[in-house]
Parts: structure tokens; sequence; C-alpha cells
């Protein structure tokens, strides 16, 4: 079971017994970072709520996750628009197509891992303690529709893991009934 686990969360086991004590820790973290993840995308909350509640859950709970937001396609523009997040407010709420770390992403159609944003060129900073970020999108029918974005005070923070957590959030995400989200995107200018 244990080792069934581990593989699943992609944590490989040590000899040594300290590590393995770690080891079912880390599990044990996970399982209830996902159920509650699962708890969240199950409620009966408003689907803005529901994207509040991973936000603060994600940045609550992983230590490296400083700032945690969600954006959106603006309606039929070609930039992305800030949803719910956690963490300090910014002025990029609103970002165009190929600019930046998340612009990027809303062509590329790939998770961007950035473990030190001071060796990227095209990118937008949200503060000066901002070290890394990473930006997963999220995908309706095959349609790149929004992202999730993580901004971490340290230098190479991010782990395989965390981007398998957050393309499962995203997965989950893309199942919600995202209308109102995405209308009130589009609407408001
Ligand atoms: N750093 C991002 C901008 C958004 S903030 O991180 C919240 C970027 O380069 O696209």
């Amino acid at each position: 079971m244990v080792l069934f686990l581990c593989k699943e969360l992609n944590i490989f086991t040590t000899r040594d017994n300290t590590d393995q004590k770690d080891l079912f820790t880390k599990v044990e973290e996970k399982m209830e970072t996902r159920n509650k993840i699962d708890q969240i995308l199950e409620s009966t909350d408003p689907v803005a709520n529901k994207l509040k509640s991973l936000c603060n859950l994600l940045k609550n709970s992983i230590p490296h996750f400083h700032w945690v937001g969600f954006y959106f396609v603006h309606g039929n523009r070609k930039e992305l628009k800030l949803s719910e997040f956690a963490g300090k407010p910014t002025e990029h709420t609103i970002i165009p197509f190929g600019k930046g770390i998340c612009g990027q992403v809303a062509v590329s159609n790939e998770n961007f891992v950035v473990q030190d944003v001071s060796e990227q060129d095209n990118y937008i900073s949200c503060g000066i303690d901002v070290k890394s970020e990473i930006v997963v999108p999220i995908f309706v029918n095959g349609r790149n529709i929004g992202q999730i974005d993580i901004d971490s005070h340290d230098v190479a923070p991010f782990t395989k893991e965390d981007e398998m957590l957050l393309e499962y959030v995203c997965e989950r995400v893309s199942q919600l009934d995202l209308k109102s989200i995405l209308e009130s995107s589009a609407s408001e200018v």
C-alpha cells in the first residue's frame, strides 16, 4: 500500500529509517492536501468561492507557495484576466498573450517552471520578493482557457510533485462549470 502510494505520488523509498519517517509524513501531508482539494471541489459553494478556497489551501499548505492565483482568458481578447488569488494583491490583473510567464503559457499550452526568474527576459515582476514561478494551463475541450500561477520567494523550490499536484488541480478545475467565471471575465472590461 505504502509502496503504491509512494509510486502514485512519485516519491521513492530510501534505506534509512529517518528518511522513511519523513517519507510517511510527506505522503500523509500530500494525501491530506489532495483530500482537502477534493472536499473544496465537491462542496456546494459557488465556483468563485471554490477557486478562492483552493488558492488559500495551496498557499497555506505548501510552504514555498507564497502567491497562488487563477488567470482566465478575458472574453475573446488575446489576454488573461486575474480571477481569484491568495497573497499580496498584484497590479498585473490583465496580461496580454505572449507577455510574461503567464502570457507565454497562454500561447505554448505547456507547463512553465521557472526556478529562477532572474534568468527570464520575458517576465513580469510582481515584486522583488518573487524568485521563482510555476504556471500550469487549464484545458476545457482541448482549449487553453486559463491557468494556475504560483510565485515563490525561494530560488529553485519547485518539484515534480508540485507540478503533478497543480496538474491535478487544473484537471479538476476544468471539470467545474466555469461559465460564470468566464462570462464575468468577458463582461468586466
Ligand atoms: N510573473 C507573472 C505575472 C503575474 S504575477 O506573478 C502574479 C508573469 O511573468 O507572467
